[in-house]
């Protein structure tokens, strides 16, 4: 997609060249490739922010706190296998507002993870499960996943919207019921990496 960009500059520069001294001439066209560079690097997916979170105790996310979330960083997990009844396969995507400093040990309170799958963007809606996690912090979910809250998304109309919040899924999902089962008992396999268990989101 980002192929047929072109760089205006170059060929504006290009069509100037009569009369210019060489060396003003290479410095135009030094200065019009880093335009370019920048271009393209701006258009291709955003690496998530560092260490921009405001130092707080708790944080209870709201479902405005997720509205934007396609403009949180943005990281490729590439095509992942089927992870249970809960994630099925494809192309996953997570957004993430903040990474933590390299060395940090933990992920912050007010951090938020959504994670997306793209290839069942086109499938009936129940079986698009856009998930995320929040760090509550506060001694939430102490038995669990520690610190952490766990969401499924819907979206709609008027925005995002929370489908169900907690420690788990609500009874009645095909994935959830047992508080200590489902997302818990998954994610405390990255018990090391604070219960986040992509590749792309270890800490460092
Ligand atoms: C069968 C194991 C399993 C269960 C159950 C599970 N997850 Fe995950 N989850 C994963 C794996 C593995 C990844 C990493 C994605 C990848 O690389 O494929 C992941 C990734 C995530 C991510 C992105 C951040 C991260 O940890 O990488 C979120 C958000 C998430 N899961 C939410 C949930 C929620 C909410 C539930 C409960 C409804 C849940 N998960 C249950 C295995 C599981």
């Amino acid at each position: 997609m980002h192929s047929s960009l072109r760089c205006p500059t170059t060929r504006r520069n290009r069509s100037s060249r009569k009369g210019l001294p060489p060396r003003v001439h290479l410095r135009i066209l030094t200065s019009a490739g880093a335009i370019c560079l920048a271009l393209l690097a701006s258009c291709r997916a955003h690496p998530p922010p560092l260490d921009i979170l405001p130092e707080r105790e708790t944080f209870i996310a709201l479902a405005r706190d997720f509205a934007g979330f396609r403009e949180f960083g943005r990281i490729d997990l590439g095509e992942r296998p089927v992870q249970s009844e809960t994630h099925p396969g494809g192309r996953l995507v997570v957004y993430v507002n903040s990474v933590p400093k390299p060395g940090a040990k933990e992920f912050p309170v007010g951090t938020i993870i959504v994670k997306e799958n793209l290839s069942a963007k086109t499938e009936p809606a129940s079986t698009k499960k856009v998930f995320a996690m929040v760090k509550r912090g506060g001694g939430f979910n102490a038995e669990g996943a520690t610190g952490w809250e766990w969401f499924e998304l819907e979206e709609g109309d008027k925005g995002v919207a929370i489908r169900w919040r907690g420690v788990g899924a609500p009874d009645g999902e095909g994935y959830g019921g047992d508080p200590m089962g489902s997302c818990n008992s998954c994610h405390q396999m990255a018990v090391k990496n604070d219960y986040v268990l992509a590749a792309a989101l270890q800490l460092k």
